[in-house]
């Protein structure tokens, strides 16, 4: 059912103040809630709606599908010739869910329109270095055990309030030290933290590091599978827009790149590159960490001093598949996992998937290599020419009694220089409060904040942008159905002008010799 606006502002909530915008003024498209793109995030937003019975609003998505970064392509052919098709965003469905328990909603969509996905076995490793196989999986255990400990620490501290860690901190007190130079340690730290994180321990909060993953691994079940599916991963994203949208629907704008937002406590209005606007009573965006820190859009007024700030201060990692497809497959497929590592550079080529293997595409001689942070922004900066090079190198090191041929097909992304992502996922860094997080998540007037990143709970996966989709939606659906009680947080969302520290002035007063002036004299002393 289409709502006439008017009948929706009829209803909107008395404490807000409600401008009815004229139906048209000539120049932009009215609607009641814009959403800005068509990830999950977007789609889950509008399905929300939808669900309220409210469906005046229109979709404004930069590029020519739906779906956002989960992003599949044609590679390589079968013996027909035939392509396959590959994720280069998204691949797993992660922390699933246990029956009776709670599910991953990501899970129960790929139930409903019947994903094909393998269960990832992360036991399925094997470990090579320089010279060929090497067995040092006895690292893995000996992380295994020592995370586990580091993990309860970690409660400890987020529930006592305390001052958060670099997770390299957080996993060194629990006896986790890898040396520099030890590079089976280096290599086992990458598979351990970097693969799921795209960044160092170094860069990442232990608390919400662990609090993250426990969210996911322990709050639905610790089993990711990867999907195979051959209408791709965004089968699950078209399924859900089909319960709204109709063929052609004129409520889905694709190729419309936003470049203005111009927002206010009464409505927001949206320009895109082509000169058309829209002007709604809300508005969600679901851009990207990448596209908010890139200034890729003009805001109107300029966001706040502690908007900017937060945005800033989250951090967008890369985390790039480089795929190769040989004319045979040269390697053990019956493993999952190949882990390298690399004699001078931790993170270089270090994680090698086989796709030949039984449940994935058996006989496909495809498999892939995963590089994050540096090595993923140096590969995205080089010639495929280049890279290739260098992954030919290190398969060769990692199979010296092997007559290595090179790849017939090759392809990887440049997720750092797409315009609509600017990188791949969010990361928490260290140090960074739930405070700084909300700011994140906080409305400006009338625009909501959603996506991946604005989960302080599941930020960085698929799962985390539904949640933040059904959330921005549902709120914005009390606002306007009148369903908005004071007693609830959806006249609009909490966020702080001024961040609060962890070690008060005050503290310092306990100190021999300290006084509040000492300290500022301190460089001058
Ligand atoms: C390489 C990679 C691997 C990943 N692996 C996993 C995984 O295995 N499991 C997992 O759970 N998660 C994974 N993720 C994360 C997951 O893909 C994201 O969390 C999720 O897809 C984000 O959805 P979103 O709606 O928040 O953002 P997006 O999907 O980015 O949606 C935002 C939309 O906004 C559009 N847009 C951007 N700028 C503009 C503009 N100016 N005007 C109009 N539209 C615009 C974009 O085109 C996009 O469609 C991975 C991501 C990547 C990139
Ligand atoms: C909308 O309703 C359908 C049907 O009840 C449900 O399956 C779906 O999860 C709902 N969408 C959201 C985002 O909550
Ligand atoms: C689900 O997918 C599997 C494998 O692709 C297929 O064999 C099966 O027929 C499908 N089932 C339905 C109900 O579509
Ligand atoms: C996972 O792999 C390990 C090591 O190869 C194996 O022992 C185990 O049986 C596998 N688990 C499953 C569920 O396949
Ligand atoms: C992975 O699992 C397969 C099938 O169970 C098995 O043949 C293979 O040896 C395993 N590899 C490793 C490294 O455990
Ligand atoms: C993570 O889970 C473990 C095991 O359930 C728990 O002991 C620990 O407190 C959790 N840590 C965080 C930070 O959530
Ligand atoms: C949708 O648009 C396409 C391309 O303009 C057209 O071929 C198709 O018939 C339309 N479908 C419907 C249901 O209107
Ligand atoms: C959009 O922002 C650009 C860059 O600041 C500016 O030049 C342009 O005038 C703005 N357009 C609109 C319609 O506000
Ligand atoms: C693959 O190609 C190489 C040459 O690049 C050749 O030596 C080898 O025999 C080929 N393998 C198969 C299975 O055709
Ligand atoms: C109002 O909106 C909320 C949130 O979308 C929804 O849960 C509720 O059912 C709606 N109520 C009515 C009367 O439409
Ligand atoms: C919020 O307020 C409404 C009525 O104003 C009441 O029915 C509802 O129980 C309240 N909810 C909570 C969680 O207090």
């Amino acid at each position: 059912m289409r709502l006439p606006l008017l009948a929706l502002g009829a209803l909107a909530a008395p404490s807000v103040a409600h401008v009815v915008h004229p139906r048209d003024d000539g120049q932009c498209k009215q609607t009641t809630v814009a959403i800005l793109g068509a990830g999950m995030a977007g789609v889950a937003a509008a399905q929300t709606l939808h669900n309220a019975s409210m469906d005046d609003f229109m979709i404004l998505e930069y590029r020519d599908q739906i779906g956002g970064r989960a992003w599949h392509v044609p590679f390589g052919e079968d013996e027909e010739g035939k392509p396959y098709i590959i994720e280069m965003g998204c691949n797993w469905v992660q922390g699933l869910g246990v029956p009776g328990g709670p599910q991953n909603p990501v899970w129960t969509l790929a139930q409903v329109y019947n994903l094909s996905t393998v269960y990832s076995n992360y036991s399925n490793v094997s470990t090579y270095n320089q010279d060929g196989y090497k067995d040092y999986s006895y690292l893995m255990d000996l992380y295994d055990d020592i995370y586990d400990t580091a993990a309860a620490q970690a409660g400890v501290m987020l529930s006592d309030n305390l001052q958060d860690q670099t997770a390299k901190t957080g996993l060194a007190m629990a006896g986790w030290r890898p040396k520099e130079h030890d590079m089976e340690a280096q290599a086992v730290d990458w598979w351990e933290w970097d693969f799921e994180d795209a960044y160092t321990p170094l860069e990442s909060s232990f608390i919400f590091g662990i609090a993250g993953n426990n969210l996911t691994e322990n709050g639905f079940s610790d089993e990711d599978n990867f999907v195979i599916d051959q209408r791709g991963f965004n089968t699950l994203i078209h399924g859900m827009a089909s319960t709204f949208l109709k063929p052609n629907d004129t409520r889905l704008r694709l190729n419309s790149q936003v470049t203005n937002i111009s927002y206010s406590d009464s409505g927001v209005t949206v320009h895109s590159s082509d000169g058309s606007c829209v002007q709604a009573e809300y508005a969600i965006t679901t851009f990207s960490l990448g596209v908010l820190q890139n200034a890729a859009i003009d805001f109107s007024p300029a966001l706040p001093q502690w908007k900017q700030e937060s945005i800033q201060g989250f951090t967008m990692a890369t985390y790039t598949k480089i795929f190769l497809q040989f004319n045979e497959t040269f390697w053990p497929s019956e493993t999952q996992f190949l882990l390298y590592a690399d004699p001078y550079a931790r993170g270089y080529y270090p994680l090698f998937q086989s796709l030949s293997t039984e449940g994935f595409f058996p006989g496909s001689n495809m498999i892939f290599v995963t590089v994050t942070e540096q090595y993923a922004w140096r590969a995205e900066r080089q010639s495929d020419e280049q890279t290739q090079a260098e992954i030919m190198a290190v398969l060769r090191k990692m199979f010296p009694d092997v007559d290595v041929p090179d790849p017939i097909h090759f392809l990887y992304p440049r997720w750092t220089t797409e315009p609509w992502a600017y990188g791949t996922y969010s990361n928490w860094p260290p140090s960074t409060s739930l405070e700084m997080h909300e700011n994140l998540r906080a409305n400006t007037g009338r625009l909501w904040f959603a996506g991946e990143a604005t989960s302080p709970t599941y930020f960085g996966f698929l799962h985390g942008a539904w949640f933040e989709g059904r959330a921005a939606g549902r709120e914005i659906g009390a606002l306007l159905n009148g369903t908005c009680h004071a007693n609830t947080t959806c006249h609009g969302r909490k966020h702080y002008e001024r961040l609060h520290g962890t070690t008060p002035l005050a503290d310092y007063s306990a100190v021999d010799g300290w006084t509040a002036n000492s300290f500022y004299d301190f460089n001058d002393d």
